[in-house]
């Protein structure tokens, strides 16, 4: 079993996205039994809300579910999961802060895993306070990226079948 979570600031609009998009490749991979997914936030406006409208709808019109409720980062999360993967820099940079040398090297950006990657360069653009359009935006990359965290795990792990 691999643990992931995707980390952005409320937990309510990027990282519930990614969520729902990798949810959605990994079960369509036939590898639901092989990875636990789950998002947070480094902040703690938004616990226990639902997720962005915006980012419920724009998900759903590519037939994906974007559910759960905002949960703030804990520096615990750092033993429950093996991978920690944060949308922008300056959530890595906080959850940089919060791991102390220990778990430094279960952190990255998602968009790490993009194909030909400029490794730790790339944010996946907060849409909270921008356009409409912006959550579509995320989609595309949270897609494109979390294609090439599926092709990694299943280079670097035993996922079993499929
Ligand atoms: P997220 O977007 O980090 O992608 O969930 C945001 C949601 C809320 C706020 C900032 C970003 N906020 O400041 O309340």
């Amino acid at each position: 079993m691999v643990r992931v979570c995707f980390v952005c600031l409320g937990n309510i609009c990027r990282s519930p996205t990614a969520e729902g998009v990798f949810r959605a490749l990994v079960r369509d991979a036939g590898l639901e039994g092989a990875l636990e997914i789950a998002s947070a936030g480094t902040g703690g406006w938004h616990v226990g809300e639902p997720p962005d409208r915006r980012a419920r709808e724009a998900a759903r019109e590519r037939g994906i579910e974007v559910g759960g409720r905002g949960r703030q980062f804990e520096a615990g999360d750092f033993e429950r999961f093996d991978l920690v993967l944060a949308m922008d820099r300056s959530n890595l940079r906080a959850l940089e802060r919060l791991a102390g040398p220990a778990h430094r090297e279960k952190l990255a950006l998602l968009r790490d895993f993009e194909p030909d990657a400029r490794r730790g360069k790339l944010d996946v653009p907060d849409p909270y306070y921008g356009a409409e359009d912006g959550f579509a935006e995320v989609l595309d990359l949270c897609d494109r990226a979390c294609r090439g965290l599926l092709a990694h795990l299943r280079e670097t792990h035993d996922l079993g079948r499929a």
